[in-house]
């Protein structure tokens, strides 16, 4: 069976997580914690960097920072995962969800306007596959009504917009290093923090409330509780592990994008005859490899594909299914949007086996299967 994920271990992560443990500072905020928060604002110029236990703990964090609640609106694309609303849901906001573009997943830059009112305080915009959302039409329009601006970059580590790195666009931005990512911890996640003013804020929020990082670097003389927050923060042998992924990530991201190409020029001919639309990205971004996905022409292809492929000992699977439509939404909320682009990725979208340790003839042998499934047709 060709698994459809399957984590990468460069084998340097037990090598660097026993150093934590030997050390003896297993808590968070320690030596890998602060050795992987500089990879990040070196590598890519955020202004700061918090890892957390999770993208979904960032998006949280995010929230708290925007100081929103009860009253105030914000902008979520439908197609994304639960985390993306959740963070902004358990502050109390209405979500108002926005469709996705016909050409790719991503939130449609053309069509936030509309959703628009004096109670809106913030647009989420998430990079689906790692693949840029029109992020100078967004900060455009944020910026001419006053929004804030959070980016989901949950799957979109080192890649671009027009040269710039994803994450640090917006005033705030959200990782993940779940096993599925690029990059993993197992669980894990960074906030990427854009904006000056919200530094001081952020730390006190991943420290309980406290003001513990201050005292650590001998601003105050002593520490206690000063705000809302939560422990956000992961431990050392986490952050350890994540060490020895950054570490590799050069070659990691290489031989994704090997891979990414070899499916798109075996798949190009599909395309071509009109049975399945291949990922589009736009000039203005780069690709990351975290995901290969197609497109089929309807709920019953793709449905067959699947089961076609299972059937083959290749396990593909379908992503997101449509939030505004979800139970917890259409429980809550009167109002239900007509979104179809949303619905149409939720019904067609397929994403196929992708990750380090593929090989190039598991992958041909995935694109034979594929055109084998549509010969029959
Ligand atoms: C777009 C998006 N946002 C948020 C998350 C949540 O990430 P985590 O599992 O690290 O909380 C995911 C998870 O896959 C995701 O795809």
């Amino acid at each position: 069976m060709i698994p459809f994920n399957k984590p990468y271990l460069t084998g340097k992560e037990a090598h660097y997580m026993y150093q934590a443990v030997y050390t003896g500072k297993l808590s968070g905020n320690g030596v890998f914690t602060k050795k992987c928060q500089q990879f990040f604002e070196e590598k890519y110029g955020f202004k700061k960097t918090l890892l957390t236990t999770s993208c979904t703990d960032a998006l949280e964090m995010c929230a708290l920072l925007c100081e929103v609640g009860p009253g105030d609106e914000v902008i979520v694309p439908s197609y994304t995962f639960v985390s993306s609303a959740l963070a902004f849901v358990r502050q109390g906001c209405k979500i108002i969800f926005a469709d996705s573009m016909a050409s790719n997943p991503n939130i449609d830059a053309e069509k936030i306007e509309a959703l628009i009112t004096p109670k809106t305080k913030v647009i989420v915009c998430v990079h689906y596959a790692g693949v840029a959302c029109d992020m100078d039409r967004i900060m455009e329009i944020a910026n001419r009504h006053h929004l804030l601006v959070v980016e989901d970059a949950a799957q979109a580590i080192d890649s671009y917009y027009k040269g710039r790195p994803l994450g640090t666009i917006g005033h705030l931005s959200a990782f993940s290093f779940h096993e599925t990512k690029n990059i993993i911890a197992g669980e894990g996640g960074l906030l990427g923090i854009n904006d000056e003013r919200f530094i001081r804020r952020a730390e006190i929020l991943w420290e309980k409330g406290t003001n513990r990082s201050e005292f650590f670097r001998g601003e105050v003389n002593k520490y206690g509780w000063v705000d809302t927050g939560s422990s956000f923060l992961p431990s050392e042998v986490v952050s350890a592990f994540l060490w020895a992924q950054l570490e590799s990530m050069e070659g990691i991201q290489n031989k994704r994008k090997m891979l990414w190409e070899r499916y798109y020029e075996g798949l190009q001919p599909l395309a071509e005859k009109g049975f399945v639309q291949l990922p589009q990205i736009p000039d203005y971004a780069t690709n990351n490899a975290h995901m290969f996905y197609l497109v089929c022409r309807n709920l019953e292809e793709r449905t067959g594909l699947i089961q076609y492929l299972k059937e083959h000992d290749v396990l593909s699977v379908f992503h997101y299914l449509s939030l505004h439509k979800s139970e917890y939404y259409t429980s809550h909320n009167t109002n239900i949007p007509d979104l179809p682009n949303c619905d149409m990725y939720a019904d067609c979208l397929v994403r196929l086996p992708m990750y380090y340790e593929l090989t190039v003839d598991e992958v041909d042998r995935i694109i034979n299967w594929i055109s084998s499934y549509y010969s029959v047709k």
